[in-house]
């Protein structure tokens, strides 16, 4: 027992130590060490500065995943953070992929203008939906059948009808109406060939503005065709893929075990990791959480920031921070660190 204690002690003292392995979230609230200040790491994604004026990076090769959340309300700075970080991973030779359901201009001249990118319309063209390199063909057509099912809230006894359809369609190429969601996204980009790209993704484009629902199908079936196409690509321990989804709330589903939770379950080593932007921690279901690598929480209003300190732990000092209401002000949550870092923002210029 004593020589547990002693090495569980060992662990947590040089864990405090800069550059060294971090102690659990779990163990800190009871030990002494919460004292120490946050784990600094000097290399990755130059995110902003503390307080001090020391640089904070996200140090990317540290961290058991790439996938992160960035949770703020309504104009706190969200989009503007994910710009700057998407610039922060094309600079390092990341490619990116933005979804974006609001359209906004900034994304796409990111994307298209400084990163020589593409832009793929969902509301005017679509890709190979159908193709399900990857996945075994009934896997498949069950995962398209509960997309289309959960994105229009339909009973899930309709999982079964829906999948014998794809089926069909399949075998005999019957085209049924029930389908014409899942179809209306069929066109000429392959998304194999879309993975080595940037790419801004929109949905309110030229042919108007697609339903939530139809958004949602969209979305979905693009990170199916990408889930599929990644796994089959050798292992890869970094991150060659890099997907930002605005507005991650509005174009998934809230429960445990959703697609969107099955993506985050997945370690990188499929090379892709998926950055959720939503407003509030509820709109996300509460296993991202624990399966996020990072989360940037922005500052807010009271009720907020008390939500925020029921699905994570922070300290008192990051509560009052983030209280501050300063745009820009952040706390940085790593996997692994129980010592949430407090900085501001210090956007590209071109991220705004
Ligand atoms: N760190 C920052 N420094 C200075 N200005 C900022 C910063 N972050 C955001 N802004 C500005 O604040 C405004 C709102 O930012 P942004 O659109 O990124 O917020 P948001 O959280 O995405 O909002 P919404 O929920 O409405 O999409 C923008 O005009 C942006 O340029
Ligand atoms: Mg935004």
């Amino acid at each position: 027992m004593d020589k547990i204690l002693e090495k569980l002690m060992g662990d947590i003292f040089t864990s405090a130590l800069p550059g060294i392995q971090a102690l659990t979230g779990d163990l800190a609230p009871f030990t002494p060490f919460t004292l120490y200040p946050p784990r600094l790491d000097s290399k990755g994604f130059y995110l902003g500065r503390d307080n001090i004026g020391r640089p904070v990076y996200l140090d990317i090769d540290a961290l058991p995943s790439l996938h992160g959340v960035i949770l703020g309300t309504t104009g706190s700075g969200k989009s503007t953070l994910a710009r700057h970080i998407a610039l922060e991973a094309w600079k390092k030779g990341i490619k990116v992929w933005v979804i974006d359901p609001h359209g906004e201009a900034q994304y796409r001249r990111i994307i298209l203008e400084r990163m020589g990118g593409k832009e793929l319309d969902l509301s005017v063209n679509g890709f190979d939906v159908l193709n399900h390199e990857g996945w075994v063909r009934g896997d498949y057509a069950q995962v398209l059948s509960e997309i289309l099912v959960a994105s229009y809230s339909l009973p899930e006894l309709f999982v079964f009808e829906v999948k014998k359809r794809v089926l069909d369609l399949y075998t005999s190429g019957t085209e049924d109406p029930l389908l014409e969601p899942l179809l209306s996204f069929q066109g000429d980009e392959e998304v194999s060939s879309l993975v080595t790209q940037n790419l801004y993704v929109t949905m309110r484009g030229l042919g108007g503005r697609l339903s939530l629902q139809r958004m949602r199908v969209g979305a979905q079936v693009l990170l199916a065709r990408l889930d599929g196409i990644m796994r089959s690509t050798p292992p890869s321990h970094t991150t060659r893929l890099l997907i930002i989804m605005d507005e991650a709330h509005n174009l998934f589903q809230l429960y445990n075990g959703s697609f969107l939770s099955q993506l985050y379950r997945e370690s990188r080593k499929f090379g892709y990791s998926i950055l959720s932007l939503v407003q509030i921690p509820s709109f996300l279901p509460a296993d991202i959480y624990a399966l996020a690598g990072f989360m940037v929480y922005l500052s807010g209003p009271k009720e907020y920031v008390e939500e925020l300190a029921r699905y994570s732990y922070l300290t008192r000092d990051n509560i009052e921070w983030l209280l501050y209401r300063v745009r820009g002000n952040a706390v940085l949550s790593r996997q692994g660190d129980p010592r949430p870092r407090n900085f501001t923002v210090d956007p590209d210029p071109e991220a705004l």
